[in-house]
């Protein structure tokens, strides 16, 4: 039995990792659109809190620190070197061993929704970051296709369950009352892209844990349903991710 996210993290890592290894533009909207409005520039220091196996980094600008911090030993073992003075830290995302006010912005990209007290990591940002300094939450909005397709079709696909707990209308005045100012509330399409149906079906397959699942093809048709997909033929098949992002500055 695996009763905490911290377990099935460390079960599921070596999969996730090897679907983002696999196909690492995939999600190249996602990654885009969270630095879009971040918008750190040479010299800031960047923390990604969750970084999984460290997909952010390829993103980052020249020159940027980039501060990794990962709970999940089974994803902290993947974050690779840290050259360019980056750090790499496997510890608490509501206890993080860094001092106060000693980086500039913040990066959480899909990683709260497992959260059992947001509230902790949120003022944890709050304290790590300098004065004025940025934060960009991005998660599932709770109710949304990406929520039904989590909630509904991977819990059932995956032994291990999914239940998130997802981004809803208490968020903006969660993050006030740890010390954000909102700046910014935003539905973002971030489409999930693949040369074929094969492609995305082996992807969500690995990157869920969906052991369960028939096939690739009963993935990508349960994708179909709640997602949706849209189709440029014979050149790629689209999956209609869509995040909340929030972007934030401390007071
Ligand atoms: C969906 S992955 C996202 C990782 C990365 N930011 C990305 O976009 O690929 C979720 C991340 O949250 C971390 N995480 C979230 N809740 C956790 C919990 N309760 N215990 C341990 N790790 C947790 C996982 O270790 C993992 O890195």
């Amino acid at each position: 039995m695996f009763d905490t996210y911290s377990q099935i993290f460390d079960r599921r890592a070596d999969a996730y990792h090897a679907a983002m290894r696999a196909h690492p533009l995939a999600r190249h909207h996602e990654f885009e659109a969270v630095l879009q409005r971040l918008a750190p520039v040479g010299g800031e220091r960047v923390l990604d809190a969750p970084a999984g196996g460290g997909y952010l980094k390829a993103w980052l600008p020249a020159r940027v620190t980039w501060i990794a911090v990962e709970p999940a030993a089974g994803f902290s073992g993947h974050l690779g070197g840290a050259d360019r003075g980056d750090r790499l830290l496997n510890c608490a995302l509501e206890a993080m061993v860094l001092p106060a006010s000693s980086v500039d912005a913040c990066v959480s990209l899909a990683g709260v929704h497992h959260l059992p007290d947001r509230s902790l990591f949120y003022r944890e940002v709050a304290r790590v970051l300098r004065p004025g300094g940025r934060f960009v939450l991005a998660d599932v909005a709770t109710d949304s296709p990406v929520a039904q397709f989590l909630n509904g079709y991977c819990n059932e696909a995956n032994s291990m369950g999914h239940d998130g707990c997802f981004l809803g209308e208490e968020t903006p005045a969660d993050l006030d009352a740890c010390g954000f100012d909102v700046v910014a509330d935003e539905q973002v399409p971030c489409p999930w892209s693949f040369t074929n149906r094969a492609e995305l079906g082996y992807f969500c397959r690995l990157l869920f844990g969906l052991d369960r699942a028939g096939s690739a093809e009963a993935v990508c048709a349960a994708a179909e349903r709640t997602v949706g997909l849209d189709f440029e033929p014979g050149r790629s098949v689209r999956m209609a991710w869509s995040l909340r992002m929030l972007t934030c500055t401390v007071r």
